[in-house]
Formats: C-alpha cells, sequence, structure tokens
C-alpha cells in the first residue's frame, strides 16, 4: 500500500516536474536564460570593480576584463537585437556619439573605452577606470529593467539569432569592437556557443534542427583549431561554416512555419545569408511606398541621366562625371564640371550608392532624390534647374509619354517625382555579381588563392573590414545597416610620403559645429574599385598601391602630420610587399561583372 501511495506520488511529482520545465515554450526559456546571462554580467561586473579598485598589475586587469567581454558576448544577439541604443553605452565604439539633429555630443562609454585604459603603455588612470565600469554597470541595469517589459515571440528570436551570425562574420571576426585585445576569435568562439545554446530550445520546433546543431559545431570546432587573428582563413570560415549555418537556421524557420520579421529595413528580414542576391532593398529607405522604382521610372532616369539638357549650359549630364565604363565615375583626380571648371571633389562611384544612409563624402544628402537636386542647382557641377527640367520633361514629346508611363496616376509633371527617376535608376546599380559575391555564394573557383589570402588580411591584420564593412564595404553599419559612418584617416594632398601635406577639405567639419567632424570623409565602398582610380576625395591616391602605402603609415598622423582627431589607428600596420599585393588582388575581386 505504501509502495502505490508512494508511486502515485513519484508519478504526479514527475508531471509536475516536466510541466515547469520541458513544456516551457522556446521563447519563454529563451527569456529566462538571457536573464540570467545578464545576473551574470552584473555580478562580474561587480567583481572587476571590486578587482579595480584593489590596484592589481595590469595583466590582471586585462584578463579578468577579457572574462567580462565573454559573459556579454554572451548576452550580445538579445541585447543588442533589442535595447540597440543602451548596447552602445556598453560596447560602443570609444568615441564621441554626435547626434546631429539634437546638437548633442555624448561621451563614450563601456567595454571598448575600459580596453582602451587597460591596453595602454601609460599608467592605469584608475579614476576614470572606476567611472566607467560603474556607468557600464548602470546601463547593464537599465537592460535588465527594461527586460521585463519585453515580450519575445519565436520570430523575434530567430531574428535576433540570425543577425548575431551576420554580426559575428561582418564585425566580430574583425576585432572591431575589441582591437587591443586580440581576443576576436575566443569571442567569436563564445559567440556561436551561445547560438548553440539558444537554438537548444528549438530542437523539438525546427525539423532539421540536428543539422543545424551539427553545423553549429563545426564552426566551433574550426574556431577552436584556428586562433592565431592573422592567420585565421575568414574566406574559409564564412563560406564554408557560417553561411552553411545561417542557410540551415533559415530552412528550419521555414519549415517550422515560423514567420520573418519583415520591416521597411536596408537588409531584408528573410535572407539566409548576407551574400544573398536580393539580400538588400534601397528602396526601404524611402519614405513612402508610392515612390518604389518600376521598369519605367528606371527608363526614364536613365534617360535623364545622360540628357545634357538637364544642365545651365546644356553641356553637362550625369553620365559625365559618372561613366558606366568606369564604375560610374569619371577617372580623374576631380572633376570637371559647369564651364569646364574642376570642381573640388573626386566623383565617386554611384553604384550601392543608393546602401547608405546619406549621400555625398560629408554625408549632406539625406537621400537620393535630394542629391539629385542638388547636383542639378550645384554651380560648379551642372548650374541647372529642376524647374527647369520639369518643364523641359513637360514639352518635350519623347519625355511627356515616358514620364506618362512612369507615374501614370500623376495629373502634372513636379520636379519631386524627376528626382525619384533619376535616384530609381542609381537604386538600380547593385549587381552584386562579381567574383567575391559568387565565391560566398559557394563557387570556390573563382577567387584565386591570393584574392582569398587578400580578404583576410582585410579583414585582418590590416583591419580594412572595420570601416568598410563586408559585404557592402562601405560605412553602413552592419548587421543592421541603419547608419553610415564616417572616419579621420588624414588624407594627404599627393603620395609623397616624405613630404607629406595635410589635405585642406573639412569634410563634415565645414560648419565647424563639431570639432571631432574636422577632415571627417563617409567611409566609400571599395566594391569596383579597380574600376574608379583615382582614389580618395581629392583623387590625391593615383593607384590602389599608393593607397595601401597610405594605411601601412598610419595615415595622416602615422606619417607625423598634425590629426588630432584622426580615428584611423596611427599605428603602422607592418604589412609585407606581399600582404599588400594579396589585398589589392582581393580589392580587384570586388569588379562586377558586366550585366
Ligand atoms: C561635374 C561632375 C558631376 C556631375 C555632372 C554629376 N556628378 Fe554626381 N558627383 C560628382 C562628385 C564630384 C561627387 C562627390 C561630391 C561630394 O561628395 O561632395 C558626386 C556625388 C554623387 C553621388 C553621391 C555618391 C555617394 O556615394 O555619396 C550620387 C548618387 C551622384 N553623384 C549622382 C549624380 C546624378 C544623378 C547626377 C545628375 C543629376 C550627377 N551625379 C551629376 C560629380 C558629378
Ligand atoms: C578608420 C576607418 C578606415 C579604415 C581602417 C580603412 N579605411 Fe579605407 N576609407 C575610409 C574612408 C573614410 C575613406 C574615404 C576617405 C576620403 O575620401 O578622403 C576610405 C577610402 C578608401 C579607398 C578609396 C575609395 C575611393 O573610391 O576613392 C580605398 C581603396 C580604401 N579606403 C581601401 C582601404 C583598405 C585596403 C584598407 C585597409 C588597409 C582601408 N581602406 C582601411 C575609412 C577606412
Amino acid at each position: 500500500m505504501k509502495n502505490i501511495v508512494f508511486a502515485i506520488f513519484a508519478g504526479i511529482l514527475v508531471f509536475v516536474l516536466n510541466s515547469c520545465t520541458s513544456e516551457k515554450p522556446p521563447h519563454e526559456k529563451i527569456y529566462a536564460d538571457f536573464n540570467a546571462d545578464l545576473d551574470s554580467l552584473i555580478v562580474m561586473n561587480d567583481g572587476f570593480l571590486e578587482k579595480i579598485r584593489s590596484k592589481p598589475g595590469v595583466k590582471t586587469l586585462q584578463e579578468d576584463f577579457l572574462k567580462l567581454r565573454l559573459q556579454f558576448k554572451k548576452t550580445e544577439a538579445f541585447a543588442e537585437y533589442f535595447f540597440p541604443t543602451t548596447v552602445r553605452m556598453i560596447n560602443g565604439a570609444p568615441l564621441d556619439e554626435i547626434e546631429d539633429e539634437e546638437n548633442a555630443v555624448f561621451e563614450p562609454g563601456g567595454l571598448q573605452v575600459i580596453e582602451e585604459l587597460i591596453y595602454t603603455d601609460e599608467p592605469v588612470n584608475q579614476e576614470e577606470l572606476v567611472r566607467h565600469a560603474r556607468k557600464m554597470q548602470v546601463n547593464v541595469k537599465r537592460i535588465k529593467m527594461l527586460w521585463v517589459d519585453i515580450r519575445i515571440t519565436d520570430s523575434h528570436v530567430m531574428d535576433a539569432l540570425r543577425l548575431e551570425m551576420f554580426r559575428l562574420i561582418s564585425l566580430g571576426i574583425s576585432g572591431f569592437d575589441t582591437p587591443a585585445s586580440g581576443n576576436a576569435l575566443a569571442e567569436s568562439a563564445v559567440v556561436l556557443k551561445s547560438f548553440q545554446h539558444y537554438t537548444q530550445a528549438y530542437k523539438d520546433q525546427l525539423p532539421e534542427f540536428a543539422k543545424l546543431d551539427g553545423l553549429t559545431r563545426a564552426a566551433i570546432a574550426f574556431l577552436g583549431q584556428n586562433r592565431d587573428f592573422n592567420a585565421f582563413d575568414r574566406s574559409i570560415f564564412i563560406a564554408d561554416y557560417v553561411n552553411p549555418l545561417c542557410r540551415s537556421l533559415h530552412k528550419n524557420q521555414e519549415l517550422a512555419a515560423i514567420p520573418f520579421m519583415n520591416g521597411r529595413k536596408l537588409l531584408n528580414g528573410n535572407v539566409a545569408t548576407i551574400f544573398d542576391k536580393n539580400a538588400f532593398n534601397p528602396e526601404a529607405l524611402l519614405p513612402d511606398s508610392k515612390f518604389n522604382a518600376t521598369a519605367d521610372r528606371v527608363a526614364l532616369g536613365r534617360t535623364l541621366f545622360y540628357d545634357s539638357r538637364i544642365s545651365g549650359n546644356g553641356k553637362t549630364n550625369c553620365g559625365s562625371c559618372h561613366q558606366p565604363g568606369k564604375a560610374y565615375a569619371d577617372g580623374l583626380k576631380t572633376s570637371k564640371g559647369f564651364d569646364n571648371k574642376f570642381v573640388d571633389r573626386n566623383a565617386p562611384s554611384i553604384m550601392y550608392a543608393s546602401l547608405q544612409q546619406a549621400l555625398f563624402y560629408d554625408l549632406r544628402a539625406p537621400s537620393l532624390e535630394d542629391q539629385a537636386a542638388d547636383v542639378i542647382h550645384n554651380k560648379l557641377e551642372m548650374h541647372g534647374s529642376m524647374d527647369d527640367v520639369a518643364k523641359l520633361v513637360a514639352t518635350d514629346e519623347s519625355y511627356k509619354r515616358d514620364f506618362k508611363k512612369a507615374y501614370p496616376e500623376l495629373d502634372s509633371i513636379s520636379p519631386v517625382y524627376i528626382q525619384n527617376a533619376l535616384a530609381s535608376f542609381v537604386r538600380s546599380l547593385n549587381p552584386f555579381n562579381s567574383p567575391f559575391d559568387k565565391y560566398m555564394r559557394g563557387d570556390k573557383k573563382v577567387l584565386t588563392d591570393d584574392q582569398v589570402k587578400g580578404f583576410n588580411v582585410f579583414m585582418g591584420k590590416a583591419k580594412c573590414g572595420t570601416c568598410h564593412f563586408v559585404p557592402l564595404f562601405n560605412g553602413t553599419v552592419p548587421p543592421d545597416f541603419q547608419r553610415t559612418e564616417s572616419e579621420v584617416l588624414g588624407v594627404t594632398v599627393h603620395a609623397d610620403w616624405k613630404n607629406p601635406v595635410l589635405d585642406k577639405d573639412p569634410g563634415r567639419g565645414v560648419h565647424d559645429q563639431f570639432p571631432q567632424w574636422k577632415n571627417a570623409f563617409k567611409t566609400s565602398s571599395v566594391r569596383n574599385i579597380a574600376k574608379t582610380a583615382p582614389y580618395m576625395h581629392n583623387g590625391a591616391f593615383a593607384t590602389m598601391q599608393e593607397v595601401m602605402e597610405f594605411y601601412n603609415e598610419g595615415g595622416g598622423a602615422g606619417l607625423g602630420l598634425d590629426v588630432p582627431n584622426q580615428t584611423l589607428a596611427a599605428e603602422k600596420l607592418n604589412l609585407t610587399a606581399i600582404e599588400i599585393t594579396q589585398v589589392i588582388s582581393f580589392m580587384e575581386a570586388l569588379t562586377d561583372a558586366p550585366e
């Protein structure tokens, strides 16, 4: 009898325990796990603060710091996904944060600032260190507080995990957020292990979970075998490990019928990898879908683009300075504009220009529509007027017909739609069919050995990938692509490294509003770079070799010029002649095949 009572009691107990654990929906389990990871981060940061106060040697501080970063990395996927603004105060760049609209400057804070404080040849600034560790604690606790009100779904979880994998291959393995510690690859392994832990919650929901888990293990193992930052083969890691993992995650999500998150974002919500042909949607930046492109709008834009009647003297058109054979640049140091006078800047390629949050070297135009009007009105460039162009379109029979086809719903022709047609044409210039793109989609034969090695140097030792972000290779920051960055390189007026002279163009600093922006320029894309010499906003460097030498010297400051706000590290890169050739060879693999 006793036995029976006991058996019944045990049965009930098992049932109760089961319903508390394994039957919890996966997103609830993840909700709780993230909370626990945050708690550990808070505890560790408290410990770190205590350690700092005990004034140990710098080695001990560095060891504890690395552990703290690893714990942060466990929380990164969801912290970044739900609280991007707060995370900028925990693991943001150690540079002032400038909010143009609010005319405000925020002091940077968090792990990267702490890293600068303890990886230095100077004595550790104890007070600053305590202050920043405390500030960081406030922000981690803020996330914990905000988490209480967050309701997550399976779609959120899948989206956050997908973006974390994109963050890993575009930022993580380049050492973007931990430049001094040299610990980027160990951190990448933690990111993958955390991914594995979180996906485990879905093992009963995802039909091909075993495959996903196997791929995750393989990626972790590959990282485990390759811990040398410079020698790490990033091409293989991305193409053979992380991309297949991302494809499996995507397929599993489809099979499990978990809806994809589809907001209006540059990166589409339902792509498997960032290298897919249609991964990006430049129209996501439009204020209204009524401006979306159609074939007729692109065609009208193309005709206008090559029509000199839209300039003030009928002699210049967009194509004069943006020539298709030169990836839509013009091959001149600075462009020749209205009345054959040289303008101040080099004409950039306009391919992929639509995949930026703002345009021009100084990011002054918020949209391609604004940009088109700006150039047409610019006295040095086209010296025309949008009203005149509208009149031309309204009176020319062929334009009248094309406009009606492009905008059948409109009764009259106004400048804004002409700007939209030109912009639609520019937005159509994102072919993504270079050898590099094909390689990342699985065609391994298209890159030479040198190009593969060059990509690794670009992403590793040479640090290029920490500003020219994969896969756009411009300054639009992955994986949410909501921000386009500018940087200060200290670009010189010529490539005479013995007698360097700083270029005078103030760039974003033109209004003297923020000293941080003096000589800052938008990070250009290096896609199709082999076709767009000469280089930089002033066309100062004639060849890619010269560009490489400039970077190898540590930019303007590295050359000994006074550039106090340079954001490019001034240390020499110490690239060998072979490594330089390899990087150049890799950049040549970014040239699109003709469509
Ligand atoms: C006289 C030569 C010239 C003409 C004509 C010209 N451009 Fe440009 N374009 C430039 C230069 C130079 C820049 C860079 C200017 C700057 O950043 O301040 C530029 C920048 C741009 C950009 C921004 C690219 C980026 O990544 O920021 C776009 C887009 C563009 N032009 C499209 C056009 C269109 C469309 C037309 C015709 C309506 C046109 N351009 C006419 C020389 C020209
Ligand atoms: C600190 C950020 C940063 C780093 C690191 C960096 N770049 Fe740049 N890069 C920029 C910016 C900003 C520009 C535009 C500068 C200008 O026009 O004055 C640029 C311009 C270029 C250009 C010329 C683009 C054009 O159309 O004229 C090339 C080529 C280039 N970078 C290649 C590289 C390579 C290769 C590396 C690594 C050795 C590298 N960059 C590292 C920020 C960076």
